[in-house]
C-alpha cells in the first residue's frame, strides 16, 4: 500500500511521516510538498503545490491512501482544499483523510472554523471514501502562545 502525506514538510507532516514509517505493516510513503528534496529515505519525495492544482494530479498518481494537511493560510485555505480533493479524487487515490479543526462548521471567511468546514463538505460529497480528522488545538500551541506572552516576541 501506498500511503500519500500532502503537508509532509511541515510541523504535523513531518510528525505523520515519522509516525507512518515508524509503524510496521510493508507500506511505502510518499512525503508530498513544495520543497520535496526536504524529505530523506525511506519516504520518497513529490512536488505538489496546492496553488498549482495541475502539480497534484502527479503527486498523488498511484496513492492507495493520501492524507491532506492544510496549509496555515487563511486566505487561499479554501481553494487549495477543494483543489487538493479533486485533485485526489481524480488521480484515483481510495481513501481520502482530510485533517479538519474542532470547531469547523458553516460560517462565513474568514472564520477560522469557515474552511474546514468547506473542504469537510467538499470531501463528503466528491471522495470513494473518506475520513475527517478534527484537531484540537495543540499543546504546542499552547505553550508557543505563552512564550510570545513573555517575551513580547511574535
Ligand atoms: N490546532 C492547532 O493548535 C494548530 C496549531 C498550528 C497549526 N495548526 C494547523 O495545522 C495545519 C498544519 O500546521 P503545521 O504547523 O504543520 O504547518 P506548517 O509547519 O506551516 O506546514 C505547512 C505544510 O504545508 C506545506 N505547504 C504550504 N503551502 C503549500 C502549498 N501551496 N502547496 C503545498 N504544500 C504547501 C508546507 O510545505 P512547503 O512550504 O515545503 O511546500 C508544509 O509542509 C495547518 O492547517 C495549521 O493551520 C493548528
Amino acid at each position: 500500500m501506498k500511503i500519500g502525506v500532502s503537508g509532509a514538510s511541515g510541523h504535523l507532516g513531518r510528525a505523520v511521516v515519522s509516525e507512518l514509517l515508524r509503524r510496521p505493516g510493508g507500506h511505502k510513503v510518499v512525503a508530498i510538498s513544495r520543497t520535496p528534496e526536504t524529505v530523506s529515505g525511506p519516504a520518497q519525495g513529490r512536488f505538489g503545490d496546492y496553488n498549482q492544482p495541475e502539480s497534484l494530479a502527479e503527486a498523488y498518481a498511484g496513492l492507495d491512501r493520501l492524507l491532506i494537511i492544510p496549509t496555515v493560510d487563511p486566505v487561499k485555505r479554501v481553494a487549495q482544499n477543494v483543489a487538493a480533493i479533486d485533485a485526489a479524487v481524480r488521480a484515483g487515490v481510495k481513501q481520502i483523510v482530510f485533517m479538519s479543526a474542532a470547531g469547523a462548521r458553516k460560517e462565513e471567511e474568514p472564520a477560522l472554523g469557515a474552511s474546514f468546514w468547506r473542504g469537510e463538505q467538499h470531501l463528503i460529497a466528491t471522495a470513494p471514501a473518506w475520513t475527517i480528522l478534527r484537531m484540537n488545538f495543540y499543546a504546542e500551541a499552547l505553550v508557543q502562545q505563552r512564550r510570545r506572552r513573555w517575551t513580547g516576541a511574535y
